[in-house]
């Protein structure tokens, strides 16, 4: 990117770009001169059991829709390009991703850095903006960056979703019509919780509220629920509310055989 002057944003992605993936344009527009996004389904993060093969591509669909909001590059690597061998040096991405997310998906964030780190690399943007919706993702990648001195600034954008209160989620497109309104009482159990919190309710109290009307919801199997600190991720239920008085209600939940995940942010004060 050297050739361009002036600041450099970038915004990565696995294509099967929807509205939220937008949003996060729309804000690296708004806060750099140029702007590159990155379209690539990466394969370190999928497990073996896992949607990489059938993980949607359109990659003509995804320019043509970033060419109605306006980018100046999309950077679509094949797979050979980016990992011309396996490689050899990984980045470790510590206890934080055995939890949640990294305990049903063991070799997802080791995968999710290696990629991060290297398209970093090769972008060298001043910002980079990531999503709300995969906050544990997000909370690693902060965490990278700052232990290992990376000259970038890490930018998060809140959490798109559908007027139903749905997270937007390129996963969205494999649940059925009966899937899709099973799938709104992720949201709704988000919200109960929240509410609950602002009105008092303690971390406990707040993810028993919240878990109780999942486990009642048809159709959805609930992997977790829980109320974490958006930074580390330690359950405060168990370490307490940290100073800065912010948690965040995250859960992940099987419908059908979908899974999906959300999260709401609140306060404890
Ligand atoms: P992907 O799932 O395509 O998401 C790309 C970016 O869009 C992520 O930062 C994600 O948090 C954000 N995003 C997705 N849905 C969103 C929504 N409803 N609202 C706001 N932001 C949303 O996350 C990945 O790809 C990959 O792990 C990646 C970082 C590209 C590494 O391969």
């Amino acid at each position: 990117m050297d050739q361009l002057s002036g600041s450099v944003a970038l915004v990565m992605t696995m294509g099967a770009l929807h509205e939220g993936h937008l949003s996060l344009v729309r804000a690296a527009k708004e806060a750099a001169d140029h702007v590159v996004v990155s379209v690539f389904v990466n394969p370190l993060q999928f497990g073996p059991d896992e949607d990489f093969d059938s993980y949607p591509r359109q990659l003509d669909a995804d320019i043509a829709l970033l060419d109605t909001v306006g980018v100046d590059l999309v950077f679509a690597p094949s797979e050979s390009e980016m990992y011309p061998r396996e490689p050899l040096i990984r980045i470790d991405p510590g206890p934080m991703a055995t939890v949640y997310e990294g305990k049903t998906r063991p070799i997802h964030f080791a995968g999710v850095l290696q990629v991060v780190h290297k398209v970093l690399n090769l972008v060298r943007p001043d910002v980079a903006f990531f999503g709300q919706k995969d906050a544990q993702q997000l909370a690693l990648i902060r965490t990278m960056v700052a232990d290992l001195d990376m000259p970038v600034r890490i930018q998060a954008v809140p959490i798109k979703r559908e007027e139903s209160g749905l997270a937007l989620s390129s996963r969205n497109a494999y649940l059925s019509e009966d899937e899709y309104i099973e799938a709104l009482a992720l949201n709704q159990a988000l919200v109960l919780g929240k509410d609950a919190a602002r009105h008092g309710a303690s971390p406990v109290e707040v993810r028993d509220r919240a878990t109780a009307y999942l486990d009642k919801a048809p159709g959805v199997k609930l992997d977790y629920l829980s109320v974490v600190d958006p930074e580390t991720f330690e359950d405060l239920t168990e370490v307490g509310v940290p100073d800065h008085g912010r948690g965040l209600i995250i859960t992940a939940a099987w419908v059908g055989s979908t899974r999906l995940i959300d999260n709401r942010e609140v306060r404890f004060d």
